[in-house]
């Protein structure tokens, strides 16, 4: 069947499905397994610890994949510049350049008049609106059940996905909850012309750097079983609830603030979990869609299985 939207006409791509910016998991193998499969994959930029090792980054997924990719940049909840970066990618010419987490528009000004193609992930309708106007060429909308940092209005996908393709005319990727063909089709029935997944991409082989606990908790994990925290320091994000979280909503309960709570969050907190698989001694993002999670597949039999219900749906609904 044709898969043809204005998402995958904008990217370049078969399918219009699109690996999530992840903060220290997504490097070159998995967004070019994802890229390879047809979809679009994304290296997250500020992983890494210097611009050399992303040119370095953009240059090994050059040797994996002849089709399009993103590099993702969450800016704002680093403490780094991103600037250097960011020049490090115009300069490799990389196809597509995605951001959030902070104001796009030094991003899109920067990228105006190159062929870069711009995506902006945003969490609220205002949002998308400012980003089309700043120059965006299309908006990545994630909704509340969403896994990582979130908006900060609880509004859920089916709610915000319509009401962001009713305010914006450049295309619409919806994100947050979706993990199987049925939660592509939903999306396209709101007006999404694309989706964007994030935990669902960490449980697939080419993920290599997640630690085999943190696959498995996503695949034994009901989606109840996560947790938002940080919502005290106005960055909401949703996490796999455990011990380690319930001791960051204790001190955010008694206003503990940063100063308390930030070996609880930081960086090398997330990495004993993703990295190390130790569950008691740090925490690791995931969205609620963790409870349809039941394998780890290729992203390739991923991509051709959410097709593939996909299609049977579209079948039934006469095309
Ligand atoms: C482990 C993890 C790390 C993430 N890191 C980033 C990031 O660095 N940049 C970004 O734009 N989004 C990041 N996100 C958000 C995802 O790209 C995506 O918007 C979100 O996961 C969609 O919701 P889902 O998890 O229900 O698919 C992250 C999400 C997860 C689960």
């Amino acid at each position: 069947m044709n898969w043809q939207t204005r998402v995958t006409e904008l990217l370049n791509i078969r399918y219009p499905i699109i690996q999530g910016g992840l903060a220290y998991l997504a490097y070159s193998e998995l967004a070019a397994a994802v890229s390879n499969a047809g979809g679009l994959g994304q290296i997250t930029a500020m992983s890494l610890s210097s611009p050399e090792l992303l040119r370095q980054e953009i240059q090994k997924i050059r040797k994996l994949t002849d089709k399009p990719f993103g590099v993702n940049f969450a800016i704002g909840q680093q403490n780094r510049p991103f600037s250097e970066f960011l020049e490090v990618a115009i300069d490799e010419g990389v196809p597509v350049i995605s951001m959030t987490g902070g104001n796009p528009a030094p991003i899109l000004e920067r990228l105006a008049g190159t062929s870069i193609k711009k995506l902006v992930l945003v969490a609220a309708r205002r949002q998308a609106i400012k980003a089309e106007k700043l120059g965006a060429d299309a908006v990545m909308v994630v909704g509340q059940e969403g896994g990582g940092h979130l908006g900060k209005d609880d509004i859920g996908t089916i709610v915000l996905i319509p009401q962001v393709a009713d305010s914006v005319s450049i295309p619409v990727i919806a994100s947050g909850g979706i993990g199987d063909g049925r939660g592509l089709m939903a999306a396209l029935s709101l007006g999404a012309e694309g989706i964007e997944m994030g935990t669902r991409f960490i449980a697939v082989k080419e993920c290599i750097h997640a630690h085999e606990i943190y696959k498995q908790a996503l695949i034994e994990g009901q989606e109840t079983d996560t947790v938002v925290i940080k919502r005290s320091i106005g960055a909401p994000a949703r996490a796999i609830a455990s011990r380690w979280t319930d001791k960051i909503l204790e001190i955010e309960k008694n206003n503990g603030g940063y100063e308390e709570l930030k070996n609880f969050i930081s960086g090398a907190a997330n990495k004993r979990y993703i990295y190390d698989g130790a569950v008691e001694d740090g925490f690791a993002w995931a969205g609620q869609v963790m409870g349809l999670i039941k394998d780890v597949p290729s992203a390739g039999e991923l991509i051709q299985r959410i097709v593939q219900e996909a299609e049977v749906i579209r079948t039934k609904w006469g095309q």
